[in-house]
């Protein structure tokens, strides 16, 4: 993560402004080569995809058939481990059993996915994703990791009304770097019905990019949200809904809000 990810000015700025784009090509003018082809690809995975669900899913697909970590967003191999070991390391940290049933929504190539499943008891942990490319590959993360015997279920998903699970069954449900690539519509479905899954004492944990500025997204690839839109949408859904302050601490850019059905311990 770059050292000012959330630096005052890092939160205030709007990446989709002209002013933005044309003083970033000017200080990295060799970025400017891949955004220009990275949104030639955009225009086209729109015309072919016009909901969100369908062009991401192509997105995945295109950029897991290079590389399905760097699909998930690790550039390097040591990041992409780094980046499960912080998910798992935190969620240790706020007292995750391996008696415990955890759906993970966006579960990638398991980049957290494989610490939980060592971690749980076998069938404990249920993995959703929209893309089957990234899928194929959690399956082999899976397989190298000689995780078998956990049993993980990992399932594709169109949408996030996650009517084909059952009432009160999740103790942790969660999502890292998912919302950061999704239209509030996304977000505002999934926090419509995730509650129905969660226990009484559960808590869904979900990552978002946040900006203390005008709400902006770039490309229809990431989206950046102020911290008072995402706790008020949770509000609406009758959740209980926090910021969570030591997750700031952590080498991530984004931060990371916690909703339950009642309200948690501080
Ligand atoms: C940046 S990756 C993060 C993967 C994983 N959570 C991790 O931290 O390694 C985002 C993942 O979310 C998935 N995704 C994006 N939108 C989704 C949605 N609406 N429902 C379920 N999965 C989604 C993508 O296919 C991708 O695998």
């Amino acid at each position: 993560m770059p050292k000012d990810a959330k630096s005052p000015k890092k939160l205030r700025s709007n990446r989709a402004a002209l002013a933005h784009k044309v003083g970033y090509a000017l200080r990295h003018p060799d970025r400017v080569g891949p955004y220009v082809r990275r949104a030639g690809r955009d225009t086209w995975l729109r015309l072919r995809h016009p909901d969100h669900v369908g062009y991401y899913r192509a997105v995945m697909s295109s950029d897991a058939r290079r590389s399905p970590e760097a699909a998930v967003g690790s550039r390097t191999h040591d990041r992409w481990l780094a980046l499960g070991q912080i998910q798992f390391d935190y969620l240790i940290e706020h007292g995750l059993r391996p008696e415990h049933r955890m759906l993970d929504i966006g579960c990638g190539n398991l980049r957290g996915g494989r610490h939980f499943i060592d971690h749980l008891d076998s069938g404990h942990y249920y993995g959703v994703d929209i893309s089957p490319d990234i899928l194929i590959a959690a399956k082999r993360t899976l397989t190298e990791h000689g995780l078998q015997a956990k049993l993980p279920h990992l399932t594709l998903t169109g949408d996030l009304r996650l009517d084909f699970l059952p009432d009160g069954h999740f103790d942790v449900v969660h999502a890292h770097s998912v919302f950061s690539h999704s239209p509030l519509s996304v977000i505002d479905e999934c926090l419509a019905h995730v509650g129905r899954v969660l226990t009484d004492t559960g808590f869904f944990d979900f990552t978002f990019d946040r900006t203390e500025g005008t709400e902006h997204q770039v490309l229809r690839e990431d989206f950046y949200y102020r911290t008072d839109t995402l706790l008020t949408l949770a509000a609406r859904h009758s959740l209980h809904a926090r910021f969570m302050e030591d997750w700031e601490k952590r080498p991530h850019g984004q931060s990371k809000i916690r909703v339950s059905r009642s309200p948690l311990p501080s």
